[in-house]
C-alpha cells in the first residue's frame, strides 16, 4: 500500500518531532515513523538541560507552557576540584541568557500531544523501515505499519532522525560518507533518587577518584551521574558503592552536604563523539544522533538535535515558499559548523573533568591547572558559559 506526504521522517525523537511541528506550523505535511510505542518513547530518560535557544524554540512555537511552569531556569554552574566550589555565573558574563532543567522525555511527551492534537500522525511501532530512491526525486520509505502490514510512503524528502543506531545513516553508500569517531574510555553511571535538590544549579565535580555530576529534576527527584567503566553492570554498583563514591567525589572544604534519598532506578550511559559528513545524501537529511554523538558532559546532544531540525524546517519551507532550495544545499554545512564546535566543546568538557585510566599526576596536574584557569579567568569563564548556554541560532 503507497502512502504520500511531503517529508518522511523516519525517528520518534527530539528531531523527528520537533520537525514535524515545525513543519506543521509552515502548512508542511510530514508523517513521522517510529519502531517503539508511545509508552515507550515517552518513558526513556535521557537528557534533562535546553540551552537558551531551545527554550526560546519550544516557547516561539507553542510547546514551552509546561516547560515554563515545571522545568528550573539556572543561571550558571558549579565546578568543585581540589575540594572548592566555584560558580561560572551564565547569566552574568553571557549577556542574560540562561539554560533550563527539564527532562528529554518531558519535551517528548510535550511534542506528542501537540502533534496528535492537531491531528497529525505519528506511526508508532513500526517495523523493517528501509529507504529507497534517495538519490532520486521521489525518495521512499518502506516499512510494516503496526498490524506488520507492508506499506511504502512515498515523500518528496526523507528526515533521518532515528537516532545513533537507526537505518538512516547506513542508508547512505559508504563511499559517499565519512565518520569521526571516539570512544572514551569510561562511561557515566546515571541514578534517580527521592530527595530534595541538594544544591540550586548543577555541580560539575573533577575528582581523582573520577567525575561525578549532581542535576536535578524536581523538588523531590534528583538526577546524578558518576564516571564509570563503560563495561559496568547495575549489579556492580549497589547502593552504598554509589553513595561511598559520591560523597568521596563531591567532597568539599565548604560544609555542602549530599542528599541521600531512594535511588529507584540506576543505568549505564557509554561515551562516544562521533560525526558523519555530509549530513546530506540526495533527498536524505539526517539530523540529530543520527549524524552525530556528542559525550554527555557538555548536555548538547538534545539541543544539537533542535538545531539540526531548526535549520532544516527553514531551509525545507524556503523551498515549498518557492524561495529556491539554496538553503537546503547549505543544510550540511550549516549544520556541522554548530556540531563541530559543539563537538570540540563537549570533548574538551569531557576530557577536562575526567580521570583517564592512563592518568598519571603530572595529567591531574594540568587538569587542575585548566580548570584553575577557566575559573579565574573571565575570558575562559565566558568562553564556557557561551557555549554551554548555547552559541546563537542564527
Ligand atoms: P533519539 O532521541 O535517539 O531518537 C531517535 C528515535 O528514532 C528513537 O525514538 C528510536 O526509537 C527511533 N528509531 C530508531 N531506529 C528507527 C527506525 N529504523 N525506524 C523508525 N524509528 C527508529 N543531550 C543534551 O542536550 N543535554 C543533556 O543534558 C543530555 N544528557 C544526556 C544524558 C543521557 C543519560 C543520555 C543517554 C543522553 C543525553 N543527551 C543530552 C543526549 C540526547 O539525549 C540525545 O542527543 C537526543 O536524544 C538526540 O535526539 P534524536 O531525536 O536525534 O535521537
Ligand atoms: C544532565 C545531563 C547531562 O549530560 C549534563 O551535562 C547535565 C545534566 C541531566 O540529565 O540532568
Amino acid at each position: 500500500m503507497t502512502n504520500r506526504t511531503q517529508v518522511g521522517i523516519v525517528g520518534a525523537g527530539p528531531a523527528g518531532l520537533l520537525l514535524a511541528h515545525l513543519l506543521r506550523l509552515e502548512g508542511i505535511e510530514s508523517l513521522v515513523l517510529e519502531t517503539r510505542t508511545r509508552e515507550e518513547i515517552e518513558a526513556t530518560l535521557r537528557a534533562g538541560v535546553l540551552e537558551q535557544g531551545t527554550v526560546n524554540i519550544l516557547n516561539d512555537t507553542g510547546v514551552g507552557a509546561r516547560m515554563m511552569r515545571e522545568g528550573f531556569v539556572h543561571e550558571g554552574v558549579y565546578l568543585r576540584f581540589g575540594g572548592a566550589t566555584h560558580r561560572i555565573d551564565f547569566k552574568e558574563l553571557t549577556g542574560g541568557r540562561t539554560i533550563m532543567v527539564y527532562a528529554q522525555h518531558e519535551v517528548i511527551k510535550d511534542l506528542v500531544k501537540a502533534r496528535l492534537d492537531a491531528g497529525a500522525p505519528i506511526e508508532f511501532g513500526v517495523r523493517d523501515v528501509s529507504l529507497q530512491d534517495l538519490e532520486t526525486a521521489a525518495p521512499k520509505i518502506r516499512y510494516r505499519d503496526g498490524a506488520g502490514t507492508l506499506r511504502e510512503l512515498a515523500c518528496d524528502y526523507a528526515a533521518g532522525c532515528d537516532g545513533f543506531h537507526g537505518v538512516s545513516r547506513p542508508s547512505i553508500p559508504s563511499r559517499k560518507r565519512t565518520e569521526f569517531t571516539r570512544v572514551y574510555p569510561f562511561g557515566w553511571f546515571g541514578i534517580l533518587l527521592e530527595a530534595p535538590p541538594a544544591t540550586d544549579e548543577l555541580i560539575y565535580a573533577h575528582h581523582e577518584r573520577g567525575f561525578a555530576l549532581v542535576s536535578t529534576r524536581s523538588p523531590q527527584i534528583q538526577r546524578l551521574y558518576l564516571q564509570c567503566d563503560p563495561e559496568d553492570d547495575v549489579k556492580q554498583w549497589p547502593d552504598a558503592r554509589i553513595w561511598e563514591e559520591l560523597h568521596a567525589r563531591l567532597a568539599n572544604r565548604e560544609g555542602w552536604k549530599l542528599t541521600e534519598g531512594r535511588i529507584f532506578q540506576k543505568g549505564v550511559i557509554a561515551m562516544r563523539s562521533f560525526v558523519v559528513e555530509p549530513m546530506q545524501y540526495g533527498r536524505l537529511f539526517l539530523a540529530g544522533d543520527a549524524a552525530h554523538i556528542v559525550p554527555p558532559t557538555g548536555a548538547k546532544g538534545l539541543n544539537l538535535a533542535v538545531a539540526d531540525v531548526w535549520v532544516l524546517a527553514r531551509a525545507l519551507a524556503a523551498h515549498y515558499r518557492g524561495g529556491g532550495d539554496g538553503l537546503l544545499g547549505q543544510y550540511s554545512a550549516t549544520a556541522l559548523r554548530r556540531v563541530w564546535r559543539a563537538e570540540n566543546f563537549s570533548w574538551w568538557m569531557t576530557s577536562t573533568l575526567h580521570r583517564f585510566h592512563d592518568d598519571t599526576p603530572f595529567h591531574h596536574r594540568l587538569q587542575l591547572a585548566e580548570l584553575d584557569s577557566v575559573t579565574s579567568s573571565r575570558a575562559r569563564a565566558t568562553a564556557l558559559a557561551e557555549n554551554y548556554v548555547g552559541l546563537p541560532l542564527d
